[in-house]
């Protein structure tokens, strides 16, 4: 069996590590195509190095530009990297334009398509993710999901034969290098206690207004906060004039994933937009609070470890709240998930 993924942007790359050690202790062959979506070396090579993943077989370098722009690139050079590559399963993970551009080519050319990550919803179209997920969800001959909330919304789209809940491979990932960077030293620009935040989705940091209020909220907060600061981010508040190096921000650039582990393991607490890092602080039960009117990651915010902040005004109050109650919940699977799913794609191999 011959197995293609499909990734390109930064939280691809962690998923990618699990499933690409499971199919190398199966003996299956795995061949990597990344689109180029990211390229900076903070953005894309440095989790390859540091979650030992192997170099990709392709890069289709396509880099940034509008959605269209850059959906339509990856998926003009996808269709050649799958023409070269004959597999028997395109593996999409998450929700982003490389994933798409996988979907489209897969389908058109008639190779079974699987997804992974499939049924989570925000029931936000605004946002791009939403319509990359719904699109793949329902172009997929396989829905790899890793929730019982995710279930439920694929079955309420009325896909339930192609659906497989198989758990979340980001907490085999995130279980994995707790354990390895546990003992490691904190490495950070600060003293005492710190918060941990990131800021990327265009609703937060293309609007000066949003922005500069966001800013203006963690600059005033208490205690120290390390903003690990994505390009867009930085690019956007160097065109509205919004310094990030104020109050008790300090900001910083993205750190390898092993070390932003290790930060939010010693944090306060963390501040995002980003869906994966929610579920990060949940699993190593350190409270988030989200930038965001509401979440994918549903679970996080029942159990009381992350509060949505639907103004940004209120953004300084809503991180100093009371710590949550311990819970030992665990929505988000046994750090076993994706040995589940190449057993399922190979269960599943259209004959
Ligand atoms: C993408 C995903 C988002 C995911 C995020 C993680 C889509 C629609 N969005 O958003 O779901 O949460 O990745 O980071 O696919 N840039 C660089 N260097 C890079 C990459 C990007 O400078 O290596 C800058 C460019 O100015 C680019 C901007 O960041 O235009 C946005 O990058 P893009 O890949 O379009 O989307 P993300 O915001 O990273």
């Amino acid at each position: 069996m011959k197995i293609l993924s499909v990734v390109g942007a930064r939280p691809q790359f962690v998923k990618l590590a699990p499933i690409a050690h499971a199919m190398a202790d199966a003996g299956v062959e795995h061949v990597i195509v990344h689109t180029g979506q990211h390229y900076d070396h903070a953005m894309s090579d440095s989790f390859f190095e540091e979650l030992g993943i192997p170099a990709p077989d392709e890069n289709l370098t396509v880099g940034s530009g509008t959605h269209g722009r850059q959906t339509g690139a990856m998926l003009a050079a996808m269709d050649e990297a799958l023409e070269k590559h004959q597999p028997d399963w395109v593996l999409v993970y998450g929700d982003t334009n490389s994933t798409l551009a996988g979907t489209l080519s897969a389908v058109k050319m008639h190779i079974p398509l699987a997804h992974l990550e499939a049924g989570l919803r925000s029931f936000n179209r605004r946002m791009p993710e939403e319509h990359n997920r719904v699109l793949t969800d329902h172009a997929a001959d396989l829905c790899l999901a890793p929730t019982q909330v995710a279930m439920e919304h694929l079955a309420a789209e009325g896909i339930t034969d192609r659906a497989v809940l198989v758990g979340d491979v980001m907490t085999d990932v995130l279980y994995q290098v707790r354990d390895r960077v546990a003992s490691m030293p904190l490495d950070l620009p600060v003293e005492g206690a710190y918060r941990v935040a990131t800021l990327h989705r265009a609703d937060n940091t293309d609007s000066p207004e949003q922005l500069g209020t966001i800013i203006s909220e963690l600059a005033a907060l208490p205690t120290p906060t390390l903003l690990l600061a994505h390009p867009r981010l930085r690019a956007k508040a160097a065109e509205f004039g919004i310094s990030l190096d104020q109050g008790s921000i300090t900001p910083m650039d993205p750190l390898p994933y092993p070390q932003l582990v290790r930060a939010v393991m010693g944090s306060a607490g963390v501040i995002t937009d980003s869906g994966g890092l929610q579920k990060e602080a949940f699993l190593l039960r350190v409270p988030c609070t989200t930038v965001r009117t509401e979440t994918e990651w549903v679970e996080t915010v029942r159990l009381g470890w992350n509060r949505l902040v639907t103004d940004p005004a209120t953004l300084a109050a809503d991180v100093d709240r009371p710590a949550p109650e311990p819970t030992d919940a665990a929505p988000y699977g046994d750090g076993h998930a994706a040995a589940r799913v190449v057993e399922v794609l190979q269960e599943k191999l259209p004959r």
